[in-house]
């Protein structure tokens, strides 16, 4: 099944061991970072937009949703209502459109309706949840649970310490023959291009609840495969994704 795209799979894998050791990197070598964006040439005409208040009518809670969201990494002490957290894997993985058997359309768009991505879900504070490791099921909207019990140390170790005292973590598997089966070779870029949507309606929807959340890329890819129960080779860790209420966003969360 994954013959012969074993180098192409390695590009989504964490590989965080190849910067370890004596490689450095230009900024460490102090040269200068690279400009923010091509900057206007000479001669150049140049059309000032308008600002997006424009929209705020129609687009308000878009607008806001956008402009409030950043990484958050210090989360409150306190759970998730069990609404919380289904609407936030909805947000994240959820489908809008089940067409047949082989074929849903999801919250976020996936290069040829593929839709690589699993989504686990290790819940340590959520209301009416046993705290464990689950697997979001998109048909069903239903979480199953791979194991019971808080080892948040391990995820933890995993993430390399960036487990955050989190309510929740959210980590995608990538499931690369899903794309693979109809696109070969060409599946990975798009494989990587997916998880970032993904990601960022789950950053969205966070901010629509009064909640955070901060995208992980750095991990220990074996001890995170582990973690997951996955084989590191057809199913691996892709991305992460610590999720907690907000400290400033109670309010908002509407906290009972
Ligand atoms: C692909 C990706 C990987 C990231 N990995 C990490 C990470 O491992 N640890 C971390 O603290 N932040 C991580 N971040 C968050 C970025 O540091 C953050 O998005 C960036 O500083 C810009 O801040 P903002 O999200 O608040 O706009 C990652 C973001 C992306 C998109």
């Amino acid at each position: 099944m994954s013959e012969g795209y074993e180098r192409e799979r390695s590009f989504l894998k964490a590989n965080w061991e190849r910067v370890e050791g004596e490689w450095r990197s230009d900024q460490t070598l102090g040269l200068p970072a690279p400009p923010l964006e091509e900057s206007p040439k000479e001669g150049e005409r140049l059309f000032a937009l308008p600002p997006s208040a424009g929209f705020e009518e129609r687009g308000g809670a878009l607008l806001s949703l956008l402009r409030g969201r950043k990484s958050r990494r210090k989360f409150a002490a306190d759970p998730f209502r069990l609404e919380e957290l289904a609407f936030l894997c909805w947000a994240a993985a959820g489908i809008r459109d089940r067409r047949n058997e082989v074929t849903a359309f999801r919250t976020y768009p996936s290069g040829g309706c593929r839709h690589p991505l699993d989504l686990f879900v290790f819940a340590a504070r959520v209301r009416g949840l046993p705290a464990g490791l689950y697997r979001y099921l998109p048909v069903e909207h239903a979480l199953a649970l791979v194991r019971e019990g808080d080892d948040s140390g391990a995820l933890d170790e995993a993430l390399f310490e960036q487990y955050w005292k989190a309510a929740a973590v959210f980590v995608w598997a990538a499931v690369p023959y899903r794309t693979e089966w109809r696109y070969g070779p060409v599946s990975h870029k798009i494989i990587l291009l997916d998880a970032g949507h993904a990601c960022e309606n789950l950053y969205l929807a966070c901010e629509a609840i009064g909640a955070g959340t901060c995208a992980i890329g750095a991990y220990d890819q074996a001890k995170l495969d582990a973690y997951l129960g996955l084989d590191g080779k057809d199913r691996f860790a892709l991305y992460a994704a610590p999720v907690g209420r907000s400290p400033e966003g109670k309010a908002a969360a509407g906290a009972d």
